[in-house]
């Protein structure tokens, strides 16, 4: 097939078959580079990347591991430059150390991994006539953020005894951020990150809010608790209420301190994505990444300002501190149904409903108040989970990124599998999560009432039930099924500028490697899926971000493989045989300098 072939607009590319290539597969008719890779110096000052010395302080100035959202944003009077944004979710220290012993990791092991996880804001700068992108070390706006680099914790919980430690009995001000999964990029030109499985850091959990967020009763797998004592909550009770929230980050300032937004609520955010009311407010949208658990929005009481002037970019960064955030509550309209084999549809003829964004609390300029009952301002956006608990939210199968189309106004929430959905005790399938023992997720469509954002009903239906499309239980918007892609475990979802939702995989259980897909959302081809790339083994796509001449991606966690090693990789992607695997991100383009998909 060659680039230009059938689809829609924005989609016309031979679709990439499934495989297990140790390798990004692209469609023919396109090419690729490797951006950046961990490791590679981007600040002055800091070395070529050396596995086997690595130091904290190198990788403090280095890319760091595991890549996973990524913004692409302008910058205005550097010809042919942009401003990349990463995340550096979680370290994967097996596969970074030589002779990694994990009962008795060093400290200079446990600091070169507090250096790579965080954020990255990198120069790169394309090859004129090619969509090949490169670093640009030492460029002033290059940074890193680290989970020691300063934080200041904003909104109504700011300050709160619950976020008072030794440490910083001020409540405010927290050192790093962890388990950046996904994110945003705000209309006002800063970037917000969800902080996701923080759990897995801390040490010695006892509460039953603790236990509600997956904190283990025992020692961490990677041990940090020997190294700092916060990480123990035997020491440390409050360290924990610290990290779990949507960060904000200012790219075109190197000296800001980036922020911890409270009023966004406290779980595993997976992402947080931004549209704005008629009126100039924000609206930001958020899943908890967990079995069962729900997906959130918060409705902003500030206006966003317009200019790039100090005060206007000051006032524009309290956006988020005010407004009310609310959970999702979702009712189908027939009798709870589970898609089984015979592909049935509910007796109405469509898995859809209607819900409802119940108000958890409200921030504004002279304090905050609950709406939940029971629970005080500060408990409901610090143990944000437990008031959905209260109110009856919907149990989702792991919602993961959200993302409100830019043409139409309909939003996309991908709920990437729940294996656990109607095995035992726990929740059955219903219409809005309707497979049991759901192994590849599925992507709901959600209108708000009047396509106001600000709304508190909304109506949904399901877009895509993922899966082999030869396995009746899946359903492609209508779509005839002999004509799309397979597709497992949704992930990351993105627009690209024609309106092509792009959705990128984690944890594939159809026995191919995770990739890229595209699916129409209007017009006679909605639900067409055609799969642009495939990833290495063991990886995870993420962070895509689809321009009109370039897409990139960010391999995260490429060698992943249970009894993998550094001695024993499972992938030798990107630099071949005898080199450590590395995740990096990748630029894709149309050799023929033409648009992607047209
Ligand atoms: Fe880090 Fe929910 O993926
Ligand atoms: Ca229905
Ligand atoms: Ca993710
Ligand atoms: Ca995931």
């Amino acid at each position: 097939p060659k680039p230009g072939g059938q689809g829609a607009r924005g989609l016309r590319f031979g679709a990439v078959a499934p495989n297990t290539v140790d390798a990004v597969v692209v469609p023919d008719g396109y090419a690729q580079n490797v951006v950046i890779r961990w490791g590679e110096p981007i600040l002055r000052g800091a070395p070529a990347f050396d596995p086997d010395n690595q130091t904290a302080a190198a990788q403090a100035g280095q890319f760091g591991y595991n890549n996973d959202f990524l913004a692409l944003l302008p910058l205005p009077g550097e010809r042919g430059r942009q401003l990349l944004v990463a995340n550096h979710e979680y370290t994967d220290e097996i596969l970074m150390f030589r002779g990694y012993d994990a009962e008795r990791p060093t400290r200079e092991q446990v600091e070169v991994a507090w250096a790579a996880h965080g954020l990255s804001a990198v120069v790169v700068e394309e090859d004129r006539g090619t969509g090949r992108l490169t670093p640009v070390p030492r460029h002033h706006l290059n940074r890193r953020v680290t989970a020691t680099t300063g934080f200041r914790l904003t909104g109504p919980a700011a300050g709160s005894p619950l976020l008072r430690t030794s440490a910083d009995p001020t409540g405010t001000k927290v050192l790093g951020t962890l388990n950046n999964c996904s994110g945003g990029t705000t209309p006002w030109g800063t970037t917000l990150h969800g902080e996701e499985n923080f759990n897995q850091y801390f040490a010695n959990g006892s509460r039953p809010t603790d236990k509600r967020y997956g904190v283990g009763t025992g020692a961490t797998e990677r041990k940090w608790e020997r190294f700092d004592k916060r990480f123990d909550l035997a020491q440390e009770p409050n360290e924990v209420h610290r990290f779990g929230y949507v960060v904000e980050f200012d790219p075109y300032d190197p000296d800001s301190t980036p922020r911890k937004h409270t009023a966004l609520g406290r779980f595993k955010h997976e992402a947080a994505t931004v549209r704005l009311t008629a009126d100039g407010r924000p609206v930001v949208y958020s899943g908890d990444d967990e079995r069962f658990d729900y997906f959130y929005k918060f409705v902003g009481s500030k206006r966003m300002r317009h200019g790039t002037g100090r005060a206007v970019r000051e006032h524009n960064l309290s956006l988020l501190d005010e407004g009310t955030l609310y959970v999702a509550r979702l009712t189908g309209d027939s009798p709870a149904v589970e898609i089984d084999g015979s592909g049935k549809l509910p007796a109405d003829g469509e898995f859809d409903g209607g819900g409802q964004w119940i108000p958890l609390a409200t921030a504004t300029a002279d304090g905050a108040v609950s709406h939940v009952e029971g629970m005080s301002a500060d408990e409901v956006f610090v143990f944000t989970r437990l008031a959905g608990d209260k109110v009856g939210a919907t149990k989702m199968d792991r919602p993961e990124d959200i993302q409100p189309s830019p043409h139409t106004g309909k939003v996309y929430v991908a709920l990437t599998n729940n294996g656990n959905r109607g095995v035992g005790a726990n929740a059955k399938a219903d219409e809005a999560n309707p497979r049991n023992a759901n192994k590849h997720g599925h992507v709901l469509e959600l209108t708000e009432r009047h396509n106001r954002p600000e709304s508190t009903e909304f109506a949904w239906s399901l877009f895509l039930v993922a899966g082999d499309p030869d396995d009746p239980a899946t359903y492609f918007a209508g779509f005839p099924k002999d004509a799309v892609s397979p597709i497992s475990c949704p992930d990351n979802v993105a627009f690209d500028p024609h309106g092509n939702l792009w959705i990128s995989t984690d944890g594939n259980q159809l026995g191919s490697h995770d990739g890229l897909f595209g699916v129409a959302t209007c017009g006679e081809r909605r639900g067409e899926l055609k799969q642009f790339l495939t990833v290495p083994t063991g990886a995870e796509t993420c962070g895509p971000v689809i321009q009109r001449r370039r897409v990139l991606v960010a391999v995260q966690h490429p060698g992943e493989i249970d009894g993998a090693s550094v001695e024993k990789p499972a992938s030798t992607w990107p630099d071949g045989p005898g080199k450590i695997t590395r995740p990096a991100v990748v630029a894709v383009w149309r050799r023929d300098g033409r648009d992607i998909g047209v």
